[in-house]
């Protein structure tokens, strides 16, 4: 497959989105203070990653199998580590952080949702409407560990 001027241009930028992606899950898992959500953002880091090869063979002329993946949001099951007890600073960090991230995986999703119409090829296409879906995963995570945390 031979992606056009635009077509490559288009899966560069998304390209650079998920590696910006890959970093922020890096350095949100070093500043969160709950261990479940620094098990959350280092879950999320390696799915970003996956984003980011199936991005690069795609740069290289081929695409990757995908599998539509819609379970991830639906099986995460997080245990809530903050209550009234819980220190409110810590609380107060790692809410901004989650509300942060979903606000990422909100915009990224919605790139996706605008970039899959630039391309000709109907296995990018597939590809590219997949990876919005796990976007659209990731947040749901984040929003059920904000929810049973009592952040929502
Ligand atoms: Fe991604
Ligand atoms: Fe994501």
């Amino acid at each position: 497959m031979v992606l056009t001027e635009k077509e490559m241009a288009t899966i560069e930028d998304l390209h650079t989105q998920e590696l910006s992606c890959v970093e922020k899950y890096k350095r949100y898992g070093q500043e969160a203070k709950d261990p479940v959500l620094r098990d959350l953002f280092a879950d999320l880091e390696k799915k970003e990653q996956k984003h980011v090869e199936s991005l690069e063979q795609v740069m290289k002329g081929s695409v990757p199998s995908c599998n539509v993946n819609d379970r991830d949001g639906k099986m995460y099951e997080p245990k809530a580590t903050y209550d009234s007890m819980t220190n409110p600073e810590d609380k107060k960090n790692d809410n901004f952080l989650a509300t942060d991230s979903i606000g990422s995986e909100k915009m990224v999703s919605g790139t996706y949702n605008t970039d899959v119409f630039a391309f000709g090829d109907s296995d990018v296409r597939k590809l590219l409407a997949d990876i919005q879906v796990e976007e659209q995963n990731h947040a749901e995570m984040l929003y059920k560990y904000k929810t049973v945390n009592g952040m929502a």
